[in-house]
């Protein structure tokens, strides 16, 4: 069987695991959680990090920092996992869909026109017109390892008084080489950047996330936030309503050793990418995304995009097939304006991820698949 994507643990994972419960730190304290932090810190280039339960949870807590509440709008993708949503509903707000561009990012140009056209600023805030709500904040996802164009994304934002969160949960190590913000981390350039360490994750706390910021107060209210707003450690005082969004110290172990072979892990995906566009160049069935111009991308995940004009049906003939042979795929994921919960949003002019929620099929793209698998696989595809 060739995997989708399964952690790789080379490193020291064992041996700081054993540390952490040797001591008998396991739970939400503990030198790992500091030391996961300030490592995701200064590599990101942020002044901080705080460490959480999950990507979820950094997303939600990043939207509270922000003042997030009923009824504000968040504009938001349709083409994402749906995580990056529903802490849109956690605080009784309203999503809005975006359309995604060829990156599979947010479309910069529909994101302004939205703003432009369908909506007016009064007294430096910006309400949408058919509803009179205020638009607070825009959830950019970097999908898939690649970079949204953050430069357009930070001009609309200044615009518009718009606070910007950055859904990196993909991209941990994925780098601008251009322009404003070149040599900027992916999660660095707006208000608050997330990260996931789930299993498929380019690294893995098995579960976990991060949130970066360059603002030391805001990071120093998160991190209150994640650990139920503790005033008093003694005597449990609470002067706000908290979570319990802590990672653990034994997570957190997992996630420095991780860390240690993050650079090697994105050289990895880098060749592996590569052997995959050469053996797939020329391909009649369809060809591989490729990632932003001038972006050093960690590339997390691959999309073969199907030629053929082929609904949501044929892709799961296709993986069907794929998995009959030992080759494990996935399709992209459902658009979340077509989802239940979210039926009854506004989704503005969405086109393209419509085209590519049709004809992408993700590729095995973990950090130890060999060149022989990626044979394997490109000859499969080839057949279908
Ligand atoms: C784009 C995106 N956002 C958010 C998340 C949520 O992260 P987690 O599973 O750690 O909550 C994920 C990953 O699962 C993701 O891919």
């Amino acid at each position: 069987m060739i995997p989708l994507s399964v952690p790789n643990f080379e490193g020291n994972e064992q041996k700081y695991v054993q540390d952490a419960v040797g001591q008998g730190w396991v739970s939400t304290g503990g030198a790992y959680v500091d030391k996961l932090e300030s490592v995701i810190s200064s590599y990101s280039g942020s002044v901080g990090a705080v460490a959480c339960q999950s990507g979820t949870a950094a997303l939600h807590m990043a939207l509270v920092e922000c003042g997030v509440g009923m009824d504000d709008i968040v504009l938001v993708p349709t083409l994402t996992f749906i995580a990056a949503v529903n802490p849109v509903r956690y605080q009784m707000a309203t999503p809005i869909f975006i359309d995604c561009d060829d990156s599979l990012c947010m479309d910069v140009d529909k994101l302004r026109r939205f703003c432009e056209e369908e909506c007016r600023m009064e007294d430096g805030i910006l309400f949408y017109c058919a509803t009179n709500q205020a638009v607070k904040a825009v959830i950019v996802v970097h999908v898939f390892g690649n970079m949204a164009d953050m430069e357009s994304i930070m001009s609309i934002a200044a615009t518009y008084h718009l606070r910007v969160i950055e859904d990196a949960t993909e991209a941990l190590g994925t780098k601008c080489e251009y322009g404003r913000y070149e040599g900027k981390m992916a999660g660095t350039i707006g208000d608050f950047g997330a990260f996931s360490f789930n299993g498929n994750k380019i690294i893995t706390t098995g579960g976990g996330g991060m949130i970066v910021s360059q603002n030391t107060r805001a990071l120093k209210h998160l991190k209150y936030m994640s650990t139920q707003c503790k005033d008093d450690p003694h005597f449990y005082i609470h002067d706000e309503v908290g979570f319990n969004y802590r990672m653990t110290n034994v997570q957190a172990a997992i996630g420095v050793a991780q860390m240690e072979e993050l650079e090697e892990f994105i050289g990895r995906k880098n060749r592996n990418y590569e052997y995959y566009h050469e053996l797939l160049d020329g391909c009649e069935k369809g060809y591989l995304l490729s990632f932003r111009e001038h972006t050093r991308s960690n590339k997390w995940f691959y999309s073969f995009v199907l030629n053929r004009d082929i609904c949501r049906q044929n892709i799961r003939t296709y993986i069907d097939q794929l998995q009959e042979q030992g080759i494990q795929t996935r399709p992209i994921w459902g658009l979340i304006h077509e989802q239940k919960p979210y039926l009854n949003y506004k989704a503005y002019e969405i086109d393209k991820a419509k085209y590519y929620s049709e004809r992408i099929i993700n590729l095995p793209c973990s950090t130890n698949l060999t060149h022989e698998e990626i044979k394997t696989v490109c000859d499969a595809l080839k057949g279908l």
